[in-house]
């Protein structure tokens, strides 16, 4: 039996893992610190059973200190960060605070805790991105474990901080410490800012779907659910040091994934004429293509043409693998938020309208 405290477990793979564990591990206590930026949910995290939520901040030291005293915590899986590239364009400040003093602050903590006790085992696992390599060529070989760090955005930078700042707790005070660096993930419970949940909504309420420059950029995608299954393996089998990189071998420029989405709308409103009713600004709902919505717009600053992982090391030495292609993960992400309006629609009436506004008004 294994007490985690889970940073960042409101937010879209925090949310996700926390369900994940609770099915596969209903022995384990896991309690969820998050302060509930614009990114985090409550709502995230209902039907997870015995769940035990609190409302903090990575960066208070002192609470996390005595959250893993008082809850005799050996297990900590850190998710809280900034996530979202075009967030940091704008305002850098709140990732270089959360993603890197905030990561001092837990591995601070964790320190103080951990080896100040009894030598019992513990375990500190970063959450990481394949961002912090930086932006690959057509014909380079994937992301190895071994690729020198070359962060391009003010996130990726930030999460390369945090990700030396934990080997670093590693080498010098013996922090038992993993970490994973994953490709870019979708699924449930996802903010729409990010690609695939905002094209979606915006797909259904006949709004454009914003391309950045000539949509020619690649992504290594991963349903959300085998990201978890690459965590658990790492936290259950990774080695103590090791950092180990965790794609979905389903590389692909942006414009085959809003083709796909796009396609999958339109078959989504064929076979579901009670859709059309829900939806009446799509265009599907009057039986015209979705792509019509496509729009050209100016491109990201500084925007990474390629990202690709080579995975070996994970599936040799933790036996992680994915468990569904591209086809099948968005299949089941497309039927998730036609069945959970109420989730993204609560979204909707926060602060994200403000954003996007701003965001896109100007292109
Ligand atoms: P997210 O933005 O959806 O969620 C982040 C969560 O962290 C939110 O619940 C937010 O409230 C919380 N948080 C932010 N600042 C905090 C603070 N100071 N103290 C406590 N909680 C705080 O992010 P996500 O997409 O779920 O990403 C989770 C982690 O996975 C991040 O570290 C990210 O870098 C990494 N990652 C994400 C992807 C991806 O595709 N989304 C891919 C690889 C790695
Ligand atoms: P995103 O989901 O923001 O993830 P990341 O920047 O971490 O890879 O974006 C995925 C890709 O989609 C990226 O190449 C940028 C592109 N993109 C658009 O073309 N339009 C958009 O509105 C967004 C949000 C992203």
């Amino acid at each position: 039996m294994s007490h985690l405290l889970v940073t960042g477990g409101a937010g879209f793979i925090g949310a996700n893992f926390v369900h994940y564990w609770r099915a596969r591990h209903p022995d384990d206590t896991v309690t969820v610190l998050d302060a509930l930026t614009y990114a985090g949910n409550r709502a995230s995290l209902a039907g997870a059973n015995a769940v035990d939520f609190v409302e903090g901040d990575i960066r208070d030291t002192a609470l996390v200190e005595t959250l893993l005293r008082d809850r005799g915590i050996d297990r900590i899986v850190h998710f809280a960060a900034e996530s979202h590239v075009d967030r940091s364009i704008h305002g850098p400040a709140a990732f270089i605070d959360t993603n890197i003093i905030g990561t001092m602050s837990l591995l601070t903590a964790a320190r103080s805790v951990w080896l100040a006790g009894d030598g019992s085992p513990h375990r500190f696992h970063h959450v990481s991105t394949d961002e912090v390599y930086g932006s690959l060529g057509a014909e380079d070989p994937p992301f190895s474990e071994s690729t020198a760090y070359a962060p391009n955005s003010p996130y990726s930078a930030s999460k390369a901080a945090s990700d030396h700042l934990v080997r670093a707790w590693h080498h010098t005070y013996g922090l038992e410490v993993t970490t994973t660096n994953c490709s870019n993930n979708y699924g449930p419970y996802q903010f729409p800012e990010k690609l695939i949940p905002l094209f979606l909504i915006n797909a259904l309420h006949g709004r454009p779907l914003p391309i950045y420059g000539d949509g020619m950029q690649i992504r290594d995608w991963l349903h959300v659910e085998d990201h978890c299954r690459g965590i658990e393996a790492a936290l259950l089998r990774g080695r103590p040091g090791e950092v180990y990189n965790i794609g979905g071998g389903a590389e692909m420029p942006n414009i085959a994934v809003i083709d796909t989405l796009c396609s999958a709308v339109d078959a989504a409103f064929v076979g579901d004429p009670t859709l059309a009713a829900r939806f009446p600004d799509a265009p599907a709902a009057s039986g015209k293509p979705t792509s019509r919505l496509k729009t050209s717009v100016s491109d990201r600053p500084g925007h990474d043409r390629r990202y690709a992982i080579d995975e070996r090391k994970a599936r040799a030495e933790l036996g992680y693998a994915p468990a569904r292609d591209f086809a099948t993960g968005f299949a089941a992400t497309l039927n998730w938020y036609l069945d959970n309006e109420g989730w993204w629609r609560g979204v909707l009436d926060g602060s994200y309208r403000t954003w996007v506004e701003t965001n896109y008004a100007a292109r």
